[in-house]
């Protein structure tokens, strides 16, 4: 049943290639040069005229919503706003039937996102699902949604419906940019084609990583505490990196905006103090190069994700995991991949279940 693996978490992780296909199909067509996600397919016109989208989630899904807000801002030019579903459902929020509410949830189940999404629905707004598990609840009360097609996912921390999230949503990204004229017709063939290289790219980095990721999960899995930093779209990812490693290693992590670091955890730095850092090329590249150097001068370790052939992070970081160069919107897609080997690793030196930590739950159906 674990295809081999150790663990589902570490089967889920290599399933990504495949999940991420799978999410494509019927939707992406490259050949053809369009993208479509049937399931709201009857609410693209009210989704572009929309004054705002407001998503609701919770853990791991809040962060690929904030992905998706990254995307559909930048691309679509449509104000998102990203909510923790329990706060929320309980501060009376400014819901009117022009609202457009988005839940994003792996199990369709968590309490507060069908909640919020209630809610919403009291207050006459659209309510969309992004849900993995057919016919559950929020995928039920939603009046339409898509699928994240990631198959079932058994490890309590999330891997393959995270990117299978963030794959969906980034579909939806560009299909509305593409509806509403924000991006030029090459911009978005080029990312069609990038998008539809992702599986493969995945597929190298788990590939290629996958021993180095150990021998650095071996340098850290005495740690204490970590801090993860990246920025724009990958500050998300960020997020995620610190969720999966306090989950299930136990060990404290927090992740930041990089540039907020020195507003407060650059008080945190000493040499026991791992920092793993998103340093790939791209528009946010030299000011997160400024915040290693800051680190490193903190005598802090870093450990940086960087794009293939990059020299100049590599002179300065303790460690450095390459990944294929795609284009910057679909970068957390493959910048998440090492972070949850790290995770994994890590957890399983210090002797953690990892398909069953302490306290969590699969689905929480309870607030
Ligand atoms: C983290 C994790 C949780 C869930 C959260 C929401 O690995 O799995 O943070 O993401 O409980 O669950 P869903 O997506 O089912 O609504």
């Amino acid at each position: 049943e674990k295809g081999g693996y150790d663990h589902f978490m570490l089967k889920e992780i290599h399933e990504q290639p495949r999940s991420i296909r799978d999410c494509f199909r019927g939707r992406l067509n490259v050949a053809e040069g369009w993208v479509s996600l049937g399931g709201i397919k009857d609410y693209e016109n009210k989704l572009i005229a929309a004054p705002r989208l407001i998503m609701v989630a919770c853990g791991t899904s809040w962060h690929a919503c904030t992905v998706g807000e990254y995307l559909i801002e930048d691309l679509a030019r449509i104000n998102v706003e990203v909510e923790y579903a329990s706060e929320f459902r309980y501060r009376n929020p400014i819901i009117t039937e022009n609202d457009i509410v988005i839940a994003v949830s792996q199990s369709g189940e968590t309490a507060d996102t069908l909640a919020a999404l209630e809610l919403a629905k009291s207050k006459g707004a659209t309510i969309l699902g992004i849900c993995n598990v057919v016919g559950s609840s929020i995928s039920r009360i939603t009046d339409a949604g898509s699928y994240t097609h990631a198959g079932p996912e058994i490890g309590v921390a999330s891997t393959k419906a995270f990117t299978a999230q963030v794959t969906v949503l980034t579909l939806m990204a560009l299909m509305l940019a593409h509806k509403k004229g924000t991006i030029s017709e090459s911009k978005y063939r080029t990312l069609l084609a990038e998008l539809d290289a992702i599986p493969e790219k995945v597929q190298k980095v788990l590939d290629s990583s996958d021993k180095l990721i150990q021998d650095i999960a071996s340098l850290y899995s005495k740690a204490t505490n970590a801090l993860y930093l990246g920025r724009g779209n990958c500050f998300p990812v960020a997020l995620e990196g610190a969720l999966k490693l306090k989950e299930i290693s136990y060990i404290h992590a927090e992740g930041y905006p990089a540039a907020e670091m020195k507003h407060g955890p650059i008080a945190l730095i000493d040499e026991e103090m791992p920092v793993f850092v998103i340093a790939t090329q791209g528009p946010s590249y030299e000011k997160v190069v400024s915040n290693i150097q800051e680190v490193k001068a903190r005598k802090g370790k870093v450990v940086a994700i960087v794009t293939e052939g990059d020299v100049h992070v590599k002179a300065m970081a303790d460690q450095v995991i390459e990944i294929p160069k795609t284009d910057e919107h679909l970068v957390p897609l493959l910048a998440t991949i090492p972070f949850q080997l790290l995770s994994y690793y890590i957890a399983i030196m210090r002797g953690c279940n990892v398909d069953q930590p302490r306290n969590l739950a699969k689905s929480v159906t309870v607030e």
